[in-house]
């Protein structure tokens, strides 16, 4: 059977979507982003994959989180975009952002994995071929590496980009005091800090407390939230128990053991919240994520596209009022659980 030729909805930036701008860059970001960890390696389906990324598109998704590493196997993500690039995308790679990164675990041998020079400039070059890029819009040092000098890592960023196989920059986890030289690093060399991502959710609010978010502001870089539904612990799934075929009962990643009796107590009752204000709880708790200014873009993942449609639609309320807030800081604290 031969495919039919892809045509993105013609409505696609009217459908709902908005866009902030990353820091003080020029470029706008989709509020919610698509990522592609799981749900889009070798062991899903070609033609799931290429649904969820075109439903994705048709809703004025534009931006696509990607690493060498993302599969499983490291790498069929990437091959899987470039497929789907190669078949439908390509006609609008300029309406797409889309990023790749280095730093964890990708090939053997001391040249795969961590932060040096060696170990970047082939891991860009390996993932350009993946995808059929001649460039990815963002780089990501994936994690600090405390044992490669932070400033070899961020000069083969900057070479990167003065290679033309990336036009901007990002960091991902680094901790507070090194992402502040990186800043500094890349700042003075004229390849400013596009973004920082970091994981950021109701269940996980490090990036507040430990000031990485307040950091990011002042350093003039966007924040990504990534995980932004603590890996679909904040839906409404798990509350009768663990479904087949979801990300805990795969259990590589997220573990039977975070459903603990006090995590489900707290799920019932940021349910309850998110029923009375008209939302279901994935919608809420990427609506509380974009209630401010703090956060540029969160990246979800989606394993089909009715999860991405009941994500889509917390764009349609992030406000909250006072008592809101007070009530799900209450639940956060245990106080508000039975
Ligand atoms: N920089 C880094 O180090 C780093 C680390 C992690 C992630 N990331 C990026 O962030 C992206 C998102 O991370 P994540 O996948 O952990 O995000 P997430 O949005 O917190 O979790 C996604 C998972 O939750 C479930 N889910 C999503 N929407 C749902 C809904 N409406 N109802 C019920 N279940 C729902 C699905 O799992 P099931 O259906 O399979 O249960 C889905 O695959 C990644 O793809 C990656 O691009 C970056």
């Amino acid at each position: 059977m031969t495919e039919s030729v892809y045509r993105p909805a013609e409505n696609r930036y009217q459908a709902g979507m908005k866009y902030r701008r990353a820091g003080q860059s020029g470029v706008l970001l989709p509020e919610i982003s698509l990522g592609l960890w799981h749900n889009f390696g070798d062991v899903d389906t070609l033609a799931g994959s290429r649904r969820k990324l075109h439903h994705a598109f048709d809703h004025g998704i534009t931006h696509f989180d990607l690493a060498n590493n993302y599969g499983p196997a490291n790498g069929s993500a990437e091959e899987t975009f470039g497929r789907i690039m190669k078949s439908s995308f390509g006609p609008y790679r300029d309406e797409l952002f889309i990023s790749t990164k280095a730093g964890h675990d990708m090939w053997p041998g001391p040249y795969g994995t961590w932060g040096s020079r060696k170990s970047l400039m082939a891991s860009i070059d390996q993932s350009l071929r993946r995808m059929g890029l001649e460039y990815v819009d963002i780089f990501y040092s994936h994690r600090y590496d405390p044992e490669t000098p932070l400033e070899e890592t961020m000069q083969a960023m900057v070479d990167i980009v003065r290679q033309g196989k990336a036009l901007y920059v990002g960091l991902s986890k680094y901790p507070y005091e090194a992402a502040g030289r990186a800043y500094q690093y890349l700042r003075q060399h004229d390849v400013p800090c596009l973004a920082y991502q970091g994981r950021y959710n109701l269940f996980d609010q490090a990036p507040a407390r430990t000031h990485i978010l307040e950091q990011a502001r002042q350093q003039g870089a966007g924040f990504i939230a990534f995980s932004p539904l603590a890996q679909g612990l904040l839906t409404a799934k798990y509350i009768e128990g663990i479904p087949q075929n979801s990300r805990m009962a795969r259990g590589a990643f997220l573990k039977p053991e975070a459903l603990t009796p006090e995590v489900r107590a707290r799920i019932q009752a940021l349910n309850g919240i998110a029923l009375r204000r008209g939302q279901t709880l994935a919608e809420m708790a990427l609506a509380w994520l974009l209630k401010d200014g703090q956060v540029t873009s969160v990246i979800i993942g989606a394993s089909s596209t009715e999860q991405m449609d009941d994500n889509l639609k917390a764009l349609r309320n992030t406000d909250f009022c006072e008592e809101e807030l007070n009530e799900i800081d209450k639940v956060l604290s245990g106080q508000a659980c039975e």
